[in-house]
């Protein structure tokens, strides 16, 4: 029997992937999304390329990894959903069952924005296909994002779209829900984006891209630059809110869980690579600006699309692949938010999908109608509240000039403070919190690694909580290394 045929062993009744390559293709999916494709390349130009990308390899090596194989030993070892996996470790009413908590609300929070921008990504499959960009002024592609992303009903229209087909892979389960999915979403990525590669490297700004990622140069980097990319580390990852301690308990307790956790940290890096030397190649290649910010996507690409022979259908594929990439990482959050209901409060995978699933759909309207042109005066009232009045009232909290609104609240609160936060107490949890003999059993077992365990163990006690509490301290405004630059 080959091993996509072996049914699933059944701990506790419990469903558990149907092979490794399932639950790899499934984690991959998850850490591989819109953070990797259309948020870091936006920040690494944004930080003038080298250093920064140096930095954020070092923080997923010796931050990231080690919070993911903590993650996925806390799901493997407790097979529960994080709410009661912190509890099943630990005792009933303890309080690390909070951090599980964080994670239920993160999933919540960062879902409703994050399908927002995933349903701009299939409107622009939709441009692509339909009108395409070519014949169109750089101007008038500035001018088109403005429009899709400030419509509130564009935007609510495609995010129910995009919830509604995250609604219907998670209710099909684990097996024939999200590893089906993955199954067929990561190799059709990969495929997707090697071929765009492949394309880039015959342009003439491959050299320049390739030079501006991977030269160590430190011009634009400070320290905020170097906190940033640890942050980013948890996004992509989907570290800290119980993604990976939630596909962790789908899996067998015999399951090594070193090296599919280095596996899973080593295709989320290469993606992201991967998205840089498509972007910059393109970029360079018509004398754009790489430190473009969040619109890099969804303006300096179809710019160059519109300019580039066979850009129509190139322009199509980036975009699918946007999707794909975003819809693998919606089901698990999707997941966390179910299980919770489904392990916790016993109800039915299809109950606890369609009310977590709506209830998000709903918490993300206010996203959608929040990123209307304060300037234009007949701007619906509701996208002026979500937008500008928003905007306004933060800037109370945050200070002149640092409001946000809705949907850059949403994502600046989940990514700044919930992840890292959640990072930290699970890091704590199982350097501290759980029995040594149980986490040394858990990291060895199966697993060609052991040698590793101290190392880990070491990380986990000082390095990944010196390094958090650096970033939160900075977010606090309390450590300022770039002070007087
Ligand atoms: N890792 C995903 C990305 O890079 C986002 C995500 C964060 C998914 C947290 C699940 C949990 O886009």
């Amino acid at each position: 029997m080959s091993e996509l045929e072996t049914p699933p062993p059944a701990e506790g009744g419990r469903t558990h992937w149907n092979s490794r390559l399932g639950f790899i293709l499934a984690a991959a999916g998850s850490a591989v999304g819109l953070g990797n494709i259309w948020k870091f390349p936006y920040i690494t130009g944004e930080n003038g390329g080298g250093l920064f990308v140096l930095i954020y390899l070092a923080c997923i090596a010796l931050v990231g990894l080690p919070i993911m194989i903590a993650e996925v030993f806390i799901g493997r070892e407790a097979q529960r959903s994080p709410v009661g996996a912190f509890q099943a470790l630990s005792k009933p009413r303890s309080p690390w069952a909070g951090i599980g908590w964080l994670g239920v609300l993160g999933a919540f929070v960062i879902l409703s924005y994050y399908s927002v921008v995933a349903g701009w990504a299939m409107h622009y499959v939709w441009l692509s296909v339909t009108e395409g960009f070519s014949g169109k002024t750089p101007d008038e592609i500035g001018a088109l994002f403005g429009s899709v992303a400030g419509s509130g009903s564009i935007s609510t229209g495609w995010h129910v779209v995009f919830m509604g087909v995250t609604i219907a892979i998670v209710l099909g389960g684990i097996q024939k829900g999200i590893e089906r999915g993955a199954k067929i979403l990561m190799p059709a990525l990969l495929g997707i984006m090697l071929l765009l590669f492949f394309y880039c490297m015959t342009l003439e700004g491959f050299g320049d891209a390739f030079r501006f990622v991977f030269s160590p140069h430190a011009d634009k980097l400070t320290a905020g630059g170097a906190l940033e990319a640890l942050g980013h580390s948890f996004f992509t990852l989907s570290l800290g809110m119980g993604a990976m301690i939630t596909y962790g308990s789908y899996l067998s307790k015999k399951a090594d869980i070193v090296s599919t956790s280095i596996t899973i940290s080593i295709l989320d890096t290469v993606v992201a690579l991967l998205a840089c030397m498509i972007l910059f190649p393109i970029v360079f290649s018509v004398g754009g600006e790489p430190g473009e910010g969040p619109g890099l996507v969804f303006i300096a690409l179809p710019v160059a699309f519109s300019q580039m022979a066979g850009g129509a259908f190139i322009g199509a594929a980036f975009f699918v692949l946007l999707v794909f990439a975003a819809l693998s990482s919606s089901i698990s959050l999707l997941e966390v938010a179910s299980a919770y209901f489904i392990d916790e409060r016993k109800w039915s995978r299809k109950k606890a999908v369609l009310f977590t699933g709506i209830s998000i759909l709903l918490l993300g309207i206010p996203s959608a109608w929040s990123q209307g042109n304060a300037e234009n005066p007949d701007l619906p009232g509701a996208s002026r509240l979500f937008g500008p009045s928003m905007k306004k009232l933060t800037e109370k909290v945050f200070g002149e000039g640092k409001g946000h609104d809705w949907l850059g609240l949403f994502d600046y609160l989940s990514s700044n403070w919930m992840l890292p936060i959640g990072g930290l107490g699970i890091a704590l949890f199982v350097a501290w919190g759980v029995g040594g003999e149980a986490r040394e059993r858990g990291f060895k077992s199966g697993s060609k690694f052991a040698s590793l365990y101290w190392g880990w163990v070491s990380l986990l006690r000082y390095i990944v909580p010196v390094a958090i509490l650096a970033v939160i301290l900075y977010k606090i405004g309390i450590f300022t290394p770039d002070a007087g630059k």
